[in-house]
């Protein structure tokens, strides 16, 4: 097959983006808005820029009806604040409710039953039963359109990092204790630890 991304409907162009960029991260983004109102969603369009700076990325696209912005870009263009809280296997469920297009002053941690936690440096809430959580300030935003399905790339600075004890080893995270939750295509999750393997990167000989 031979397409030319500009001939594509928007959704048909994400439908390849998704299928071909996978296993994907989720980044479990909480957000707050100027009452208050806490919001949670979940982004798989996700990864970290850098150690140090620490920062990572994350990109909300324009709604597929309307082109608006969704509420988590909303919300951190006015606080400059978000903690990105790390998916694990237990989670799934109540973070995949969480993409529901709820009404923007529903606090969506409490409607799926999640807990909301207070964070160290940042205002807004973290999730307590994530493991991890990312401690965010916006660090730049840019936005490529406001058509349907246009994307926004929010960049944050970590200043904060919140570990469980548990899975946190001389530095590292364990990721077989942590059970990270990947995405993949339309509604199917994977779990990275079903089959992983391992691959010693070779030292180049001169
Ligand atoms: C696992 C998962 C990953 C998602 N990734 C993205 C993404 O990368 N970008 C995006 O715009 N929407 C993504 N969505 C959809 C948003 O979570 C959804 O539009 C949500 O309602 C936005 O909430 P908000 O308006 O409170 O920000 C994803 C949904 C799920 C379930």
């Amino acid at each position: 097959m031979e397409i030319s991304p500009e001939k594509l409907e928007w959704r048909e162009a994400y439908k390849l983006l998704v299928g071909s960029i996978l296993p994907r991260p989720i980044a479990f983004v909480s957000t707050m808005d100027e009452n208050g109102i806490a919001n949670a969603a979940p982004f798989s369009f996700f990864t970290a820029i850098g150690a140090d700076p620490m920062l990572i990325c994350f990109s909300p696209m324009r709604r597929g009806t309307d082109g608006a912005k969704k509420d988590t870009l909303v919300n951190i263009e006015k606080t400059d604040q978000f903690v990105i809280n790390i998916v694990s296997e237990g989670m799934a469920q109540q973070m995949n409710d969480c993409a529901i297009e709820f009404a923007a002053d529903i606090d969506e941690i409490e409607e799926v039953g999640f807990t909301k936690e207070p964070s160290m440096k940042v205002a807004v809430p973290r999730i307590k039963e994530s493991h991890i959580h990312l401690e965010c300030e916006l660090y730049q935003v840019l936005h490529f359109g406001d058509k349907p399905g246009a994307g926004s790339l929010v960049i944050g600075k970590v200043v904060h990092i919140h570990v469980n004890g548990e899975l946190y080893n001389k530095g590292r995270i364990e990721t077989a204790k942590l059970k990270p939750v990947g995405r993949m295509a339309g509604n199917v999750f994977t779990d990275p630890l079903a089959k992983t393997f391992e691959l010693i990167r070779k030292k180049e000989k001169r």
